[in-house]
């Protein structure tokens, strides 16, 4: 079982519009995948058409005694399922707290031999989830939205893993991208001569997965051949690769 984390520090630069179109291209490749939506804001959960809430409370999720399969729900997408986010996700956080480093893996343990790759989605933030997250997933997929300051928020991560004893690798990747505007061709240049882990697919700023809130479903579901649906399948196919 493979684990991935859509991740930044920074907030609104497309960490959950790309965890739920990469699990659904994974999905659609043939993979068993669940999306944890580790948000409790519950954007991943609401695209999916899903309730916040998970069956028996995070705090026995975490403590290795719930019932994993009851709070799993399938989608809409096939081999796609969803651990959704509980209102009170805090809770999470502070189950968390106290806990060894690499304990969300280990909460995943009974359903290991069901899926082949799990999706995180992150909230914005360097936290004690934050710490769990690195010391458990095998890359983490950092949107960077083509602006000076996303770079630097890059490097502020870059800069927090290399002091961590549990730390993975970063690869970032561009969204919200705008060809026609000299800063974002510049953004992407020094982003390709900084990171050679980047991957090299970008996202560009498209209509069609601003609607995934209205359509309630990934966008290779209602408009796959569009900028946005080619892109984020494109961006699956790189990762996919990585992973083998
Ligand atoms: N490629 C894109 N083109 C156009 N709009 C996008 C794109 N990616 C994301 N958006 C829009 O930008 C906003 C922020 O995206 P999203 O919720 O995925 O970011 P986030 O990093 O998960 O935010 P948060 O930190 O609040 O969780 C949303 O309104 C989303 O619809
Ligand atoms: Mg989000």
């Amino acid at each position: 079982m493979q684990m991935l984390a859509l991740y930044s520090i920074k907030g609104g630069v497309g960490k959950t519009a790309s965890a739920v179109n990469l699990a659904a291209e994974a999905a659609r490749d043939g993979r068993r995948v669940l999306l944890w939506d580790l948000d409790p804001q519950a954007a991943t959960t609401f695209y999916l058409r899903s309730k916040p809430k998970v069956r028996g409370g995070v705090d026995k999720l975490v403590k290795g005694k719930s019932d994993l399969d009851r709070a799993i729900r399938g989608t809409d997408v096939e081999r796609l399922d969803l651990l959704p986010a509980a209102l009170g996700s805090r809770d999470l956080e502070a189950a968390l707290e106290t806990r060894k480093p690499s304990r969300l893996r280990k909460v995943l343990k009974p359903v290991m031999d069901s899926y082949d790759l799990v999706v995180l989605d992150c909230p914005p933030s360097l936290s004690a989830l934050a710490e769990q997250i690195f010391s458990s997933v095998d890359a983490l997929l950092v949107p960077v939205v083509p602006t000076t300051l996303s770079l630097r928020t890059l490097e502020q991560l870059d800069a927090h893993l290399d002091a961590l004893d549990h730390a993975c690798p970063i690869w970032p990747f561009v969204t919200l991208a705008d060809r026609r505007k000299t800063l974002h061709r510049q953004v992407l240049e020094s982003l390709g001569e900084r990171w050679p882990k980047r991957l090299s697919t970008t996202v560009p700023n498209a209509s069609a997965v601003e609607r995934m809130g209205l359509e309630r479903a990934p966008v290779g579901h209602f408009a796959r051949s569009s900028p946005g649906g080619r892109a984020y399948a494109a961006l699956w196919r790189e990762i996919a690769q990585r992973l083998q």
